[in-house]
């Protein structure tokens, strides 16, 4: 694979089948890190992280950083509904990218990205370019799902993968369990209305609920595209769940989360 095609697999903002975006940058929840180290209590056991919505994993490396810089030993389960997927060649100079299901996530076109919803400017709708961009999109698509001959390409960083402590896991949080007795659990820009309805919002708190054991940390985070911050932090304890701290208005879906665990 060519450089150009991997930076586009591990940066280029990609959306998936499920609606969600593939958009992740180091450094990004630096802030989180910081209020998380705050508090987590050491102790001698490794403490279960698990990352939830990794997309490539740089932010779960600044976690770990942020986390053994403090001296916690650590077991982290890095997980995604898409942690890799496949490329085609269309033809000289065009790769196309797409999820196992067959869907068409973007091809690099002569080195120029095309994606399947690309939210185009005013000017490109009035010019058409908009128009010309979905109907690329939307013949790469049905290209991809009739190729067979499909390269794998993981979306996960290898330095993330390469750690021994890291466990990375397909697993769609909507429709499948998550590992028990976790000590932290951090939904960072996944659980939102954006992505999900009340009733998956609400499936999806009691499943994290159910996973974590007395004392864990439960970590909201979500920055919005005009860099706002906004996050919660809940701990369980006395069988119920409650916020212990929040970053600037806290997370939109907190509620969710909050109150007896039954
Ligand atoms: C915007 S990225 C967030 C990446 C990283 N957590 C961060 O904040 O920078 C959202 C990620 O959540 C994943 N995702 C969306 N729905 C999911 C689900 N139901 N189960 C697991 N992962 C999901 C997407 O595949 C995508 O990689």
């Amino acid at each position: 694979m060519n450089t150009a095609l991997l930076s586009f697999v591990r940066d280029a903002q990609l959306r998936t089948s499920n609606g969600s975006w593939r958009t992740t940058h180091r450094g990004r929840l630096k802030t989180f890190d910081e209020t998380l180290v705050k508090l987590l209590p050491n102790r001698e056991r490794p403490y279960l992280v698990v990352d939830v919505g990794v997309s490539s994993g740089i932010t779960t490396l600044d976690l770990i950083d942020a986390l053994e810089k403090a001296g916690h030993a650590l077991k982290v389960v890095a997980l995604d509904r898409v942690t890799g997927c496949s490329f085609v060649k269309l033809f000289p100079g065009a790769y196309a990218l797409a999820e196992d299901s067959g869907h068409f996530l973007g091809a690099l076109v002569f080195g120029v990205p095309v994606r399947e919803t690309t939210s185009g400017s005013r000017l490109d709708y009035l010019t058409g370019k908009a128009l010309i961009k979905k109907l690329v999109a939307a013949s790469f698509h049905w290209r991809v799902q009739r190729q067979k001959d499909r390269k794998p390409v993981p979306l996960i960083v290898s330095e993330l993968a390469r750690r021994s402590n890291v466990e990375i896991k397909k697993l769609d949080i909507l429709t499948q369990p998550l590992p028990e007795g976790v000590d932290v659990v951090r939904l960072a820009n996944v659980v939102q209305r954006t992505y999900f309805s009340e009733r998956d919002i609400a499936r999806i708190a009691a499943s994290v609920l159910h996973c974590c054991s007395a004392g864990a940390i439960i970590v909201l985070a979500h920055d919005s595209p005009n860099g706002e911050l906004q996050g919660s932090f809940l701990r369980i304890a006395d069988g119920s769940c409650a916020v212990v701290a929040r970053i600037g208005r806290g997370s939109e879906v907190e509620n969710f989360f909050t109150g007896r665990i039954r």
